[in-house]
């Protein structure tokens, strides 16, 4: 008798130029949490894309409980009780937050018509189970990418399936809601759900996983059971080589003022907002999800106005920004949302790596094909971009690699001043490292860094400064050595306002 819930045996997938799987072996019991992880590229979201109908498999099983079984689609994949997060969000931008949770499956009233009470009441058990506060009411639009990702973990759980795929549903979510999600896979393990989980978040595999499946190159490097490995090991086989936790030494170049903000107001999102940036650091801002970390950003890039206050760029005020005239002045933005506003998809690699940098590649009003060539040669190869070539559309590669690909085209303008929201998310942890490298490489030129994150290893890591922020405010200063996770966490949730308590004095050190 097979126990498993789910096994693919010697599964192989190839895409135009790259064997995005080699026979891999796949399998996960009822009851049981297994972790696929392997750097950008490594083939895990294809493994997962397989088993929930997107792809066919070019080679390979799939058993369901033992029994051989394919799926020609994603809905009949859901059928067999498969459900999937994916991970670049899938909703419908135009819909409200219930209405998308219960998309095409729409409780019906008499003559097909939707039974709206019985959708919004559904879906306000569902997020309740998952301890978020979000208006059902809501379109989707106007959520915040971590809300986005709530809501599509409401949906697959609508679904009542038994084996659960999560590609990467940590990587934008932190503190309360991760530790919903947490809580609920605990309790879908309880009941004998199969669940997969993939996340470049080692630390996390640890807490949920039981086994993990190591990828590299679309090969099955190992299973291993986390209670029998460590950290180290598992990183080693993921990239082959160890590699040091170390965040690069800090390295300050001149310090000038680059950026005030002073009483800044935004609706309800951003209340009195006042700090300043300073060439050749970089800012940390810290905060949970909702606490207006990526209004802060859109306003100061000029993507959302603001009500009240003052911004100064290089100390001239600024008068009504918009995205284009921050470019011009020198700004860059590494938006958390790179499925939607950073990358031209249906643009090569090329194409996309020389959008920020025209002037560059240009002659007279020509584009210079070789310059162009050149220049994206080096940026693949400098930023690690794992790609067929650089000729490739951009919607086919890897999550992580699309991510590269927004960090090198702003990086590559050597902007005076960077905003990155969640440089790192999805991205492995090899290119981690080397984005760090990168970050420090700019500062050391005169950059100013502004970097929202929600990973607070990388926030006291990396930052100069750290600014906290809760509830549209700026709660509290912190420098790297008194910052400790438990503090930032206490200030994030409003416990303690440590109002501006080291304001002024972070610099001395
Ligand atoms: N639809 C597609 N067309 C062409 N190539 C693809 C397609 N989907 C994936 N690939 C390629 O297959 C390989 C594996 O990609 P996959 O998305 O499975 O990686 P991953 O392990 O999920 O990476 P990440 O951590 O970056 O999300 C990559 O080289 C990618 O560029
Ligand atoms: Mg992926």
């Amino acid at each position: 008798m097979d126990e498993n819930m789910v096994e693919m045996q010697k599964i192989s997938k190839a895409f135009p130029g790259v064997l995005a799987l080699d026979q891999v072996d796949f399998s996960c019991l009822p009851g049981e949490v297994h972790a696929v992880v392997g750097e950008n590229g490594a083939g895990k979201s294809t493994l997962m894309k397989i088993l929930a109908g997107v792809y066919r498999p070019d080679e390979g099983k799939i058993l369901l409980r033992g029994k051989e079984t394919s799926f020609s689609s994603p809905k009949e994949a859901q059928s067999h009780g498969i459900s999937i997060i994916y991970q670049e969000v899938n909703l419908i931008p135009e819909l409200t937050v219930a209405e998308n949770i219960f998309l095409g499956r729409e409780p019906q009233k008499k003559l097909s018509f939707i039974d709206s009470p019985v959708l919004y009441q559904r879906s306000k058990e569902l997020l309740g189970d998952l301890g978020v506060d979000i208006d059902l009411q809501a379109r989707v639009a106007d959520l915040g990418v971590a809300q986005q990702q709530m809501i599509e973990i409401a949906k697959a759980l609508s679904l009542s399936a038994d084996i659960i795929m999560m590609d990467e549903p940590s990587a934008v979510v932190s503190g309360k809601e991760l530790e919903s999600l947490f809580r609920i896979i605990r309790s879908l393990k309880e009941n004998g759900k199969a669940i997969i989980y993939i996340s470049h978040r080692i630390d996390e595999i640890f807490q949920i996983a039981d086994r993990a499946t190591v990828l590299k190159d679309g090969k099955r490097v190992g299973t291993v059971t986390t209670q029998d490995v460590e950290k180290p090991t598992i990183v080693r086989m993921m990239v082959g080589r160890s590699l040091s936790e170390t965040f690069p030494a800090r390295e300050r170049g001149e310090r000038k003022e680059i950026l005030t903000l002073d009483d800044v107001c935004r609706d309800n999102v951003l209340k009195k907002v006042s700090f300043k940036v300073y060439s050749g650091e970089i800012l940390g801002v810290a905060g949970l999800v909702g606490a207006g970390r990526t209004e802060l950003a859109r306003a100061i890039f000029g993507a959302d106005p603001i009500d009240r206050g003052t911004i100064l760029l290089n100390e001239k005020k600024i008068r009504k920004a918009t995205p284009k005239t921050s470019i011009s002045n020198g700004v860059g933005f590494v938006t958390e949302n790179r499925a939607k506003d950073g990358l031209v998809h249906c643009l090569s690699v090329r194409k996309n790596l020389t959008l920020t940098i025209l002037d560059r590649v240009k002659s007279w009003f020509f584009v210079r094909e070789g310059k162009e060539k050149d220049y994206s040669k080096n940026c693949v190869k400098e930023f690690g971009i794992v790609a067929p070539s650089i000729e490739q559309e951009v919607q086919y590669l890897s999550g992580g690699n699309q991510q590269k690909m927004i960090l090198a085209k702003w990086i590559s303008i050597k902007p005076a001043l960077l905003i990155m929201d969640e440089p790192t998310r999805g991205i492995d942890v090899g290119a981690k490292a080397e984005i760090y490298n990168l970050m420090r490489l700019l500062t050391k030129q005169g950059t100013a860094i502004i970097m929202i994150s929600s990973e607070l290893p990388e926030i006291i890591g990396m930052s100069d400064r750290i600014l906290v922020m809760h509830d549209g405010r700026v709660m509290g200063e912190l420098s790297p050595s008194e910052a400790t996770e438990e503090r930032i966490l206490m200030i994030a949730t409003g416990q303690k306002t440590g109002e501006h308590e080291t304001k002024g004095q972070a610099f001395a050190s």
